[in-house]
């Protein structure tokens, strides 16, 4: 039989096919993850102090014992993801030992970004990914509207259980940013008499921010649902509303994760808001804002990419948003009005964009 058309060598034909498979089953390498996460595997071998046999792990663990020579291959992929990683012990024996992200998995570590997996991981925000070639082909939003008939944010206000789950991640995820912005982005709170943090959840940036700047008086705009019941503090208020009819007024705006939810059109309206709820530049008003910078360039291979490049494509699923380029950020800022704009990237994958009226 001759090579497909295009396909100069058997070597291309059987890269060609292993790359293939790797994307088929790519989903694996994020479901054993999920697994870890939900038997506890950090947790336990944390508590165990130093490396763990596979006999001791799977006597610590709340499984079935006969399934030990499973766990073992469990473990070897997850080894294999860097989530863990194979010491010896002795001269006969190897453990399972942590590296520096499942660290970032235990239960009691206040940066944890386990309810961020365990959210992103849930089916119900699987399943849209399941619906993109349908959605693909008719009018609605989103491939998340397609498969559950309602927008992310109409979903979360109906659905306690995807409610709880949701805040739970943004809120992991908002402890580990403002422990980084508290060391490294001080100067751009400095002086700030009062902020609104928009779509803010459960407020635990506010909480944070307003802990280390005693003097801030901080609100948390948020749609009802997300904090009906939420009680302040002295320095930290609560307010139910919607940021496309008022944003209540304040020295300046932070926003995390807010533009990327969001087409171009609805940024500009929310930006818009923003402007009229802040002070000139002479006075000190300012948007802070949190989110990717991507850049135009593709760097093949490259990680850091591959992961944006995901996000983007989660934004298109979940919440008919995008992840954008320095251009693109630049000409919704001048399109709401606001006269500059400064980048620090000082957050992984993510950057501080200061954005002056
Ligand atoms: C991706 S989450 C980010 C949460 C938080 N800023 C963080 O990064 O931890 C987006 C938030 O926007 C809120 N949101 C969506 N539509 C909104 C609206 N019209 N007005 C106010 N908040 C809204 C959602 O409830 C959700 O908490």
């Amino acid at each position: 039989m001759s090579l497909p058309d295009g396909i100069k060598s058997i070597s291309e034909l059987l890269g060609a096919q292993a790359l293939v498979w790797n994307h088929i089953f790519n989903f694996i390498n994020s479901m054993s993850l999920k697994c870890a996460i939900q038997l506890g595997l950090p947790d336990i071998i944390h508590g165990h102090g130093r490396p763990m046999t596979l006999s001791d792990l799977t006597g610590a663990l709340p499984i079935n014992k006969a399934k030990q020579s499973c766990l073992d291959r469990l473990m070897c992929i997850l080894v294999h993801s860097k989530f863990f990683v194979k010491v010896n012990i002795s001269e006969e024996e190897e453990g399972y030992w942590l590296t520096p992200a499942s660290r970032l998995l235990l239960t009691n570590e206040p940066l944890s970004v386990a309810p961020f997996a365990l959210a992103m991981l849930d089916p119900i925000l699987i399943d849209p990914w399941h619906h993109m070639g349908e959605w693909f082909q008719n009018d609605d939003p989103t491939p998340f509207v397609t498969t559950h008939g309602k927008t992310f944010w109409e979903y979360a206000g109906r659905e306690p259980r995807m409610n709880h789950f949701f805040n739970k991640a943004m809120a992991s995820d908002a402890r580990l940013v403002t422990n980084i912005l508290t060391k490294h982005c001080k100067h751009v709170f400095e002086g700030l008499k009062s902020m609104v943090d928009v779509g803010g959840g459960t407020g635990a940036i506010a909480k944070l921010i307003g802990d280390v700047f005693l003097e801030m008086k901080c609100i948390v705009l948020e749609l009802p649902h997300v904090v009906v019941g939420l009680e302040g503090t002295n320095n930290l208020t609560f307010v139910g509303g919607d940021m496309f009819q008022s944003i209540p007024p304040a020295d300046a705006i932070f926003m995390k994760w807010i533009l990327h939810d969001w087409p171009d059109h609805e940024c500009v309206k929310i930006l818009e808001k923003c402007k009229e709820a802040i002070p000139s530049k002479e006075k000190g008003g300012k948007v802070i804002i949190i989110d990717m910078v991507v850049d135009d360039m593709f760097k093949e291979d490259d990680k850091a990419t591959e992961t944006q490049l995901f996000f983007d494509m989660l934004m298109m699923t979940l919440a008919s948003g995008r992840e954008r380029s320095e251009k693109e950020w630049a000409k919704l800022f001048f399109a709401a009005g606001f006269s500059s704009y400064k980048i620090i990237p000082m957050i992984g994958l993510r950057s501080l964009i200061e954005v002056l009226p």
